[in-house]
């Protein structure tokens, strides 16, 4: 288990959605050889390491997390050639690639799946998991897909059913067969013989459903949260977290160990225990990490943030490590959830990258894109499609209950570089819109403003890059009360506090001994040092 100060316990992840970062050869789809023309843009802001989204072949079906060959890169996003010269100029500049391995699931066009599909003694049969109907016309088992209804579809041509955990078109692999499970670990290892550094884990909850195939029981849960997917008054007890997949993300990480210096972070939905278990339980021997998605639902006041912040460092203390994440190509720009309240984004981004934990950002939240509306009927997004029966009005009040994850691609459009026509992302049409305010939010305008977003991205990354004490630093959450979230870091002999006032009034903190603002979220005030501090409304400050 080579678990020692790693890399990845104090890095800063930034991820990209290839198809819409940058177009080199103006076809309006982002690519590869787009991303390394961008990566002094992201070094010079300071983040570490890249996460990219899949650009593996594949019918984008769900624009590349549906896989039909897992070792090859599709062309509209470039050759293995550009991917290997990613991979290098990435490290070049002493930065980690993380690439996103979707393992639960392949495309239905899969030569795998194809070969599946066609009989069912077919040598490929068994890679997925077939079944039949409890009775003429009647799935399996009661289980939901993680989208909507049934996630069992039929199949006339063998009379059978296969098991889909996300969309129809993304049949589950079956890791109870020994060959799919050598299969995929092969896999794994020619990209890191490659020489990429980790992956992140699509969906890796789902890998194995129940032996017994038993329906799954009632929950009271309508809709799913930060810490449970039941909905729908369904269970997810024999679909997701099963303690298989758990034993299969520790066989997983001993295939890492066979490299050095490798991390897997792993898309996992449940409780906070459930969590840890994907991490190891008694020691860290699973995955290196997971994302904890509770900041997405937690609402942004400080009782309850003090209350997560708490959580998280009583399920991942050393040696483990929680990550915060606010966005991702699945959900809700943050800018939009907090309306255009600028402050608080850059509260929630202070709190992101002082807490101790991974910091993970999605592209465009750095110069605070907001959600563009794509209208329903006009989404390329197929989970939107999925919800087609729900008149308008309650896709809407689900849309924000589920923070964005109905029509996904209002979060997906291309990055706003400059006011051109297609925001610098592209010379020729997009393939979604870009957003309506890239002539003034884009990257080009807000880097010649000293007090933007941007820049406090920069100078705040600048500053943890550079802090011990942000990096390894133990966290102590300090007894303050009401509307101040305040904790203290602590490696060594040094330390460093951080205040933040989330409320629209000035707030007084009074400090054990003179202390100095290191940095504070409204850019214009000066550096002081006081036994007292006033601070703003929406102000968060760094003091040592
Ligand atoms: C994950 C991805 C999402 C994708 C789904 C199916 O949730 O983040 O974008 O559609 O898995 O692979
Ligand atoms: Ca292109």
């Amino acid at each position: 288990m080579k678990n020692e100060n790693c890399w990845w316990k104090e890095t800063s992840i930034y991820q990209i959605y290839p198809r819409s970062f940058q177009d080199s050869n103006h076809d309006g789809i982002g690519d590869l050889r787009g991303i390394i023309s961008r990566l002094d843009y992201i070094k010079d802001l300071g983040f570490e390491t890249i996460w990219i989204s899949p650009f593996f072949s594949s019918p984008q079906a769900d624009f590349g997390y549906d896989i039909s060959d897992y070792k090859s890169i599709a062309p509209e996003y470039g050759s293995m050639e550009d991917c290997e010269s990613l991979i290098a100029e990435v490290h070049r500049r002493g930065m980690k690639i993380v690439l996103d391995m979707v393992m639960n699931h392949t495309s239905d066009q899969h030569p795998w799946f194809l070969e599946s599909a066609s009989s069912r003694d077919n040598p490929k049969r068994d890679w997925y998991v077939w079944r039949d109907g409890r009775a003429p016309g009647k799935a399996p088992t009661n289980w939901l897909s993680q989208v909507r209804g049934n996630g069992w579809q039929y199949s006339k041509k063998t009379d059978q059913w296969y098991w889909a955990a996300f969309l129809p078109f993304q049949p589950d692999l079956n890791y109870r067969n020994p060959e799919v499970k050598e299969t995929m670990f092969n896999i794994i290892r020619f990209w890191l013989d490659k020489g990429v550094d980790g992956f992140r884990l699509d969906i890796i909850g789902a890998l194995f459903e129940d032996e017994e195939f038993r329906d799954n029981p009632f929950s009271p849960q309508l809709i799913p949260t930060g810490e449970t997917s039941d909905k729908m008054f369904r269970s997810t007890k024999m679909v997701e977290n099963l303690p298989e997949t758990i034993e299969f993300t520790k066989e997983l990480r001993a295939v890492m160990d066979e490299y050095d210096k490798r991390f897997l972070i792993g898309e996992t939905f449940g409780s906070l225990k459930d969590l840890r278990e994907f991490t190891g339980d008694k020691k860290p021997d699973g995955l290196h990490a997971t994302f904890l998605f509770n900041s997405i639902y937690t609402p942004f006041k400080a009782g309850k943030l003090r209350n997560m912040i708490r959580r998280y460092e009583e399920y991942f203390p050393e040696p483990w490590i929680p990550s915060y994440v606010y966005a991702n190509h699945d959900s809700m720009r943050r800018m939009t959830t907090f309306r255009n309240n600028e402050k608080k984004i850059r509260l929630q981004t202070l709190l992101q990258h002082t807490a101790r934990g991974i910091p993970v950002s999605y592209y465009g939240e750095e110069i605070g894109m907001k959600q563009s509306t794509i209208p329903r009927s006009q989404a390329l997004d197929p989970v939107c499609h999925e919800y087609n029966f729900l008149p308008d009005i309650l896709f809407n009040i689900v849309e924000r209950l589920t923070h964005g994850s109905l029509n996904r691609d209002g979060c997906r459009t291309p990055q706003q570089w400059d006011s051109s026509k297609y925001a610098g992302f592209s010379e020729s049409e997009s393939w979604l819109p870009v957003g309506k305010d890239k002539d003034t939010i884009n990257v080009m305008s807000l880097s010649k403003d000293p007090d933007s977003l941007l820049n406090f991205y920069k100078t705040l990354l600048k500053f943890r890059n550079s802090s011990k004490v942000l990096k390894k630093g133990k966290l102590t959450i300090l007894d303050e009360k009401g509307k101040i979230l305040a904790f203290e870091r602590q490696e060594k002999e040094e330390s460093l506090r951080i205040y933040m006032n989330i409320g629209n009034r000035k707030r007084k903190i009074k400090l054990p001994a003179p202390m100095k603002i290191v940095l504070s979220t409204d850019t214009e005030r000066l550096i002081e040092q006081h036994k007292e501090i006033e601070l703003n409304p929406w102000e968060g400050v760094i003091l040592s």
